[in-house]
């Protein structure tokens, strides 16, 4: 795992987005692993600018997003299939098709959670995943005590996280309380991760991610144990590790991130 601090947001989110458009020009039929959520949303905009002023090209990739609400249609505003589509897809030259995300309204919620695993494998797994992590640790949704060796399924949510997106469906009670998501298993199954954290309420969380022991109380943590994880983050979530000098040190010196500076 690397940690990056950025100064501000801005730089956080276009560092992440750079790395994004440099591994598609590099792969243009990279398979890409999408999050949503209020973090993503300005890195999404950069892509989609990317898209429009320098031509990154999404005809030829593939998505795999990390999660869906159960029981929501396509159709529905709070539906992430609805957020891709305003944030990105409508945006740039990707092809429907090969945009995939989880049925929340399936009849079988574990066929449907089988059948996307069938598909990541055909796929020959995720090239890139991009993460955020939720005020309980979560990555996609595997709440705490998700194993680390779980596969995509059905997931009851959090108080804390209900909470923390009850404003988007006008009060607790009309969210969802359940979510089909990636597993933490699936999820260090991608060749490469990026955890993307911003803001200063993350910055507890992310430091008992990163510095704290591997848990399934904390399922970022897992990210300790993938082979090519970066962890992104503005100053104020980075604010609470207790090694910012050595991942300053690292991002300044280490020649794979030279070129981004
Ligand atoms: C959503 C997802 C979640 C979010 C996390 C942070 O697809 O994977 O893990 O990344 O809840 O959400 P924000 O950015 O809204 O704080």
């Amino acid at each position: 795992m690397e940690v990056i601090i950025r100064d501000t947001r801005e730089e956080a989110v276009s560092l992440t987005a750079a790395i994004i458009g440099k591994a598609l020009r590099e792969k243009p039929n990279l398979t890409l692993g999408l999050a949503t959520g209020r973090t993503m949303e300005s890195v999404y905009e950069l892509l989609v600018r990317l898209y429009e002023d320098d031509g990154l090209d999404f005809s030829l990739a593939r998505t795999f997003n990390l999660d869906e609400y159960v029981g929501l249609a396509p159709e529905d505003p709070n539906s992430y299939r609805y957020y891709m589509k305003k944030h990105l897809f409508d945006r740039v030259n990707i092809d429907p098709r090969n945009t995939h995300l989880l049925n929340g309204m399936a009849e079988d919620l574990y066929a449907e959670c089988k059948r996307y695993e069938s598909l990541i494998c055909e796929c020959n797994s995720i090239d890139l995943q991009l993460l955020g992590i939720g005020r309980t640790g979560h990555i996609g949704f595997n709440e705490p005590l998700s194993a680390m060796q779980s596969r995509t399924r059905p997931k009851m949510l959090t108080e804390e996280t209900v909470a923390q997106n009850a404003a988007m469906f006008g009060g607790p009670d009309k969210m969802p309380r359940r979510a089909l998501t990636m597993g933490v298993g699936t999820i260090l199954e991608c060749k490469r991760c990026i955890l993307l954290v911003t803001g200063e309420e993350k910055a507890e969380v992310l430091a008992r991610a990163v510095e704290g022991p591997v848990t399934s109380m904390i399922s970022a943590s897992a990210l300790q144990l993938h082979p090519n994880c970066v962890v992104i983050v503005d100053q104020a979530a980075g604010s609470k590790l207790e090694n910012q000098s050595y991942y300053r040190w690292i991002f300044e010196n280490e020649p794979e991130w030279l070129s981004y500076q």
